[in-house]
């Protein structure tokens, strides 16, 4: 491990970054027009380009042959019919979209990208595309001094990426991850650029070990790739939340979740036997705080064996999982890819039988150590691999499980390179290809062939899957969750940077481990993290073998209280929460969300670390650091309410918000409204009583949201059973206007009406409700029929 000495600074060491040994793709020799799409042969190689809607421009280079467009693991959508406009001139071509101007110029060839305004999304000058003979591919495009960069999947680090450099190879990393701990478990080659309050994104769809460097250069960035086509498409914005619609149109979006996986989730590993895990569940009730899922980590297993139970820790796993359901609580055990190379054991056997394990060109199969020992690998590459592993999974719906947690997918394998043997030859459906090629989507292949299976067996229940590796389209299939962090106030800041940047980039349904999994975590820490667990998409206290016991109440009653307000809290707020998927599955938008992505003209929100909206009208600023409770807030534009206090405070500044143990400064925007329920027990989350919180603006502020809400756990919803409202809340002089403009669905709620809480009413004022004056604004209520 000399990377990890001096030896790492050796003189010799040093990389160049000029980029003087590529060779540039030269000049452009002749355009053919197929269908629409333009096919470039250059001196040096061929491009081609086609446009996937008016906003998105797909732009391929391979240097040695025609482009293969069709070599995606996550864009399952197809070029749309548009129309566009060709020009040649004066040695270049202009293609011209409603929504784009792309600029071809010919010697050598450079593409400019310009949106219907002209303002330049992607240039290039001196350096365009290149390659090298080993195989490595790049582009660089020009950088202005006003970009700021965000998305990159899961990387540490603040969320600005401005100034920094970025490799994407799916990692297992249990070394504390610091600020420029690279790679991590995901890889999503996908950014977006805001420049001067205008955002254009691109993704890099390219799954080999990719590299996006921000840092090296002043005036120029660049990414490639160690192989492959340089294949990418540049996403017209113009906002933040344009940008993500467009990759998430191209990557997919995430299914709406069961409820239950975005209620609390408790984990350890690992609760070791069925006594613990009922202890457990039977403390969360005896304390009345709300629990949806408790984790089984790899104890549950025979010996680690995937798709089996140790009947010695787990007498009757089937009874403990329907008892536990009584109670409300459901468990979500973890299957890792790595197969026990035991020729007793049925899944090795049918595994080797039908030929599933990834394999070397030669035909042995691959073996690697991980928590079993010497394991084989499932080819997830292979539809009929991921039929088999998919069907597999009857082992755990038939005991009642509805929810599965992916780990070790990178995939991790306990050696030198962390990894599998990059010379594996995976079969990839009849297109055998390399695992130095395919490392990347491991993890992706594997949800996909978990949740389609679950999917098959929950005969129309929603499934829930959870992963720690994946690729761009991870969403359709999975939450993530960011891996092995550890018990640092460090590692709590961070987690918000990393949350943001995975929603903006397609992955609303993200979190930490809540307290930290490995080192010790204490009181203080556990209670803050738990404050902003609340509010995280994805809201799992997980923690490690050896480590302190961190369960809400492991640490007295005082510290207790205050968690259980909280995860309580999270419950209050499910309907509220519950929208937000709704969306984050309809358009991409994420749950959790940067300031910028509301503000984008207001720089002071570009490398806003430690607050965070949910949706668009909350604000958290959680304390962060240990023994303090004052913090400065930031506010955008808007006058703000300190939930807690009813307090008001203006936006465009800053103030100091004190905050005791007990509370996280949490703040709604005036002239908005926010949907709640209340807490009444575990076995009876989906309660009777919905209420509408709107807190009064002032003259002329207009607010609309989307109120939704299903049943949370089938897929009725597709038929049309849900109810989603379409709400506007007017502020005038004299009156508040709360107005349902549309309705939608058939879904008939548990409640037949919601209440509307007013809060900041001016006695001059009245509520008008639909359109009629309201005289008892204490009264105020919307039925749902
Ligand atoms: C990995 C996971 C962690 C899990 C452990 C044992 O370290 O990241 O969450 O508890 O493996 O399965």
């Amino acid at each position: 491990m000399l990377e990890d000495t001096s030896f790492a600074i050796l003189p010799e060491n040093k990389q160049d970054t000029t980029g003087n040994h590529y060779l540039d793709i030269g000049n452009v020799l002749s355009i053919e027009k197929q269908q629409d799409m333009f096919q470039l042969t250059c001196t040096n190689g061929f491009v081609t380009l086609c446009f996937y809607t008016e906003s998105i421009l797909r732009i391929v280079m391979n240097p040695t042959s025609q482009p293969d467009l069709n070599l995606s693991n996550a864009v399952n959508v197809k070029p749309v019919d548009i129309s566009f406009s060709e020009k040649d001139y004066e040695g270049a071509l202009l293609l011209k979209t409603k929504k784009l101007e792309v600029k071809l110029e010919k010697k050598p060839l450079r593409i400019t990208v310009k949106d219907e305004n002209s303002r330049v999304l992607v240039e290039e000058q001196e350096r365009g595309m290149a390659y090298q003979n080993n195989g490595e591919i790049r582009v660089w495009k020009q950088m202005e001094e006003s970009d700021h960069f965000y998305g990159f999947g899961e990387k540490s680090g603040f969320l600005d990426k401005r100034g920094e450099k970025y490799e994407m190879w799916n990692t297992d990393v249990y070394a504390p991850h610091n600020p420029e701990t690279d790679p991590l478990y995901e890889s999503i080659p996908y950014f977006m650029t805001l420049r001067n309050g205008k955002a254009h994104g691109i993704f890099f769809d390219n799954t080999f070990r990719t590299f996006f460097d921000m840092k090296s250069e002043t005036d120029r960035y660049s990414f490639s790739a160690e192989g492959g086509q340089l294949d990418y498409y540049v996403l017209a914005g113009a906002d933040p939340k344009n940008v993500l619609e467009q990759y998430t149109y191209l990557t997919g979006r995430m299914p709406l979740p069961p409820k239950w996986a975005i209620g609390y989730h408790q984990s350890r590993y690992s609760y070791e036997s069925e006594a613990e895990v009922r202890e457990l569940a039977a403390n969360f009730l005896e304390r009345d705080i709300p629990v949806d899922v408790i984790h089984l980590d790899i104890h549950y297993m025979n010996g680690y064996r995937v798709f089996t139970f140790d009947r010695d820790r787990f007498p009757n796993p089937e009874k403990l999982i329907a008892d536990l359901r009584e109670m409300g609580i459901r468990v979500v055990p973890i299957v890792d890819p790595g197969v026990k190379q035991d020729s007793a054991y049925p899944i090795y056997q049918e595994g080797v039988q039908g030929d599933n394990f990834c394999k070397y060109i030669e035909g042995d199969i691959y073996f690697g150590d991980v928590w079993p020992g010497k394991s084989a690998f499932p080819d997830f590459t292979e539809e009929k691999v991921r039929k088999w592993w998919g069907e597999k999974h009857a082992f755990y719906t038939d005991m009642g499980i509805e929810g599965i947690w992916n780990d070790m997918n990178e995939p991790a394998v306990f050696n030198e390179t962390k990894t599998m043997d990059t010379s594996v030859m995976h079969r990839n459906d009849g297109r055998p290809t390399t695992h130095k090629e395919l490392h990347n989507v491991y993890g992706l292949l594997m949800g996909k062939a978990t949740y389609e299976g679950m999917k098959d067996q929950l005969q129309g229940k929603r499934p829930f899957l959870l992963t720690r590796a994946g690729y761009s389209g991870v969403q359709r299939y999975a939450a993530v969750w960011t891996g092995d962090n550890r018990s640092f106030w460090e590692h709590l800041q961070m987690s918000l940077p990393m949350v943001m940047n995975l929603g903006l980039s397609g992955v609303a349904f993200t979190g930490p481990d809540v307290g930290g999994f490995a080192h010790d975590t204490n009181p203080e820490l556990l209670v803050r993290w738990t404050q902003v667990g609340a509010f995280t998409p994805y809201f799992r206290n997980h923690s490690a073998l050896n480590t302190t016991y961190q369960e809400p109440w492991q640490f007295g009653e005082k510290y207790e209280a205050i968690m259980k307000k909280y995860i309580q809290m999270r419950y209050e707020w499910m309907p509220q929460l519950y929208s937000l998927f709704f969306e984050a599955s309809q358009s991409g938008l994420p749950v959790m969300r940067p300031l910028f992505m509301e503000y984008p003209d207001d720089e002071r929100t570009y490398n806003l670390n430690d607050e965070v909206m949910i949706g668009d009208n909350v604000l958290l600023a959680p304390i962060l650091s240990p023994g303090v409770t004052d913090r400065a807030v930031y506010l955008p534009e808007g006058e703000w309410m300190l939930w807690e206090t009813g307090e008001f405070y203006e936006g465009n500044r800053s103030h100091l918000i004190h905050a005791e143990l007990a509370d996280m400064p949490l703040f709604v925007k005036k002239g908005t409204a926010i949907m709640q329920t209340n807490w009444i027990s575990n076995q009876e989350k989906e309660t009777k009583q919905r209420s509408m919180k709107v807190v009064a603006g002032n003259p002329g502020d207009v607010y609309s949201f989307t109120y939704y809400d299903d049943d949370g756990e089938t897929y009725a919803y597709e038929k049309g059973d849900y109810l989603k409202w379409y709400i506007e809340i007017k502020s005038e002089k004299d009156a508040i206007h709360v107005t349902i403009l549309d309705k939608e669905g058939n879904y008939l709620p548990p409640y037949k009406e919601v209440n509307i809480v007013l809060i900041g009413l001016k006695p001059s004022q009245n509520v008008i409700l639909n359109g009629k004056m309201t005289e008892d604004t204490q009264q105020l209520k919307l039925n749902v029929l």
